[in-house]
């Protein structure tokens, strides 16, 4: 049960598996006014960069589960980096199902909501780790202006424009869900850029270090590729066309 190694070849040298840039996830903190010893959960939290920095600029404590073992290993290396791993641990494993008890005060889970096999299910499952009152965090893609036609969507890395709402919609369907949206920081094309074009170097510096290896005329061909389509697509298409939206979502006691 691992990351399949393409991932971690484009992203391994990525702090934020995301188009959130590490300012942004500060603000998103710091929006969020998070009480020192809340506890949180962060399904899928990858490389750990928003546990890690939260647990050192808002003294949280908190678990994170990834199915990736080099990310999982890069966020233990990070809460040692910020002095942190006391308060924060990572769990190499699968996020689908998992449930924490006793409940926390702050469920996440940024840009993976395949795991509850959609937003829908990522929500009802992340309410299963949650406090009564607690806050859910959940990264979502939306579109910004939808694509004229479904080739577009699929350029911009969703299989059909039916992936994804306008972030009206998209808030809309986390209200008639039973939550108020009571925060959000949303990517934009520079954050994206952070995101996506670092993969090229990342790329790049991996291909001059493993011309043998067996996904090397893969990677080769995404680096040949992929700076165009994104520009074409997922940066404009996509931004205006799709963007990561952070809705923060405060749960409602029902
Ligand atoms: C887009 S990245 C987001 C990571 C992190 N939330 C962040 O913002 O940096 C998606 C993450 O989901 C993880 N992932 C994919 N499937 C998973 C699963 N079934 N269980 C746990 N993690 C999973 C990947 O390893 C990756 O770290």
């Amino acid at each position: 049960m691992d990351l399949p190694r393409i991932f971690t070849i484009r992203e391994g040298d990525h702090r934020i598996h995301n188009p959130m840039t590490a300012r942004k996830l500060a603000v998103l903190g710091e929006a969020l006014r998070l009480a020192p010893g809340s506890r949180m959960l962060d399904l899928a939290s990858g490389s750990g960069e928003m546990l890690c920095t939260w647990a050192r600029d808002h003294g949280i404590t908190g678990t994170g589960v990834d199915i990736s073992t080099v990310f999982t290993e890069q966020a233990r290396a990070r809460a040692t980096e910020l002095g942190v791993a006391d308060r924060v641990e990572f769990v190499h494993g699968d996020a689908v199902g998992h449930v924490t008890d006793p409940p926390v005060d702050i469920a996440a889970c940024i840009g993976a909501t395949w795991i509850g096999n959609g937003v829908a299910g990522t929500v009802e499952l992340l309410d299963r780790s949650l406090r009564p009152g607690g806050l859910m965090l959940i990264g979502e893609p939306y579109w910004r202006r939808t694509p004229p036609d479904e080739q577009t969507a699929k350029d911009s890395h969703a299989t059909a424009i039916a992936d994804f709402a306008p972030l009206p919609e998209l808030i809309g369907r986390f209200q008639q869900l039973g939550y108020d949206v009571v925060e959000m920081v949303l990517a934009d094309q520079d954050s994206w850029d952070r995101y996506a074009a670092a993969q090229w170097l990342s790329m790049r510096r991996w291909l001059d270090r493993n011309p043998d290896d067996e996904l090397a005329p893969r990677v080769r061909d995404e680096l040949t590729t992929e700076p165009a389509r994104y520009a074409a697509s997922t940066r404009e298409w996509t931004a205006p066309g799709l963007h990561h939206g952070h809705p923060a979502v405060d749960h409602l006691d029902l």
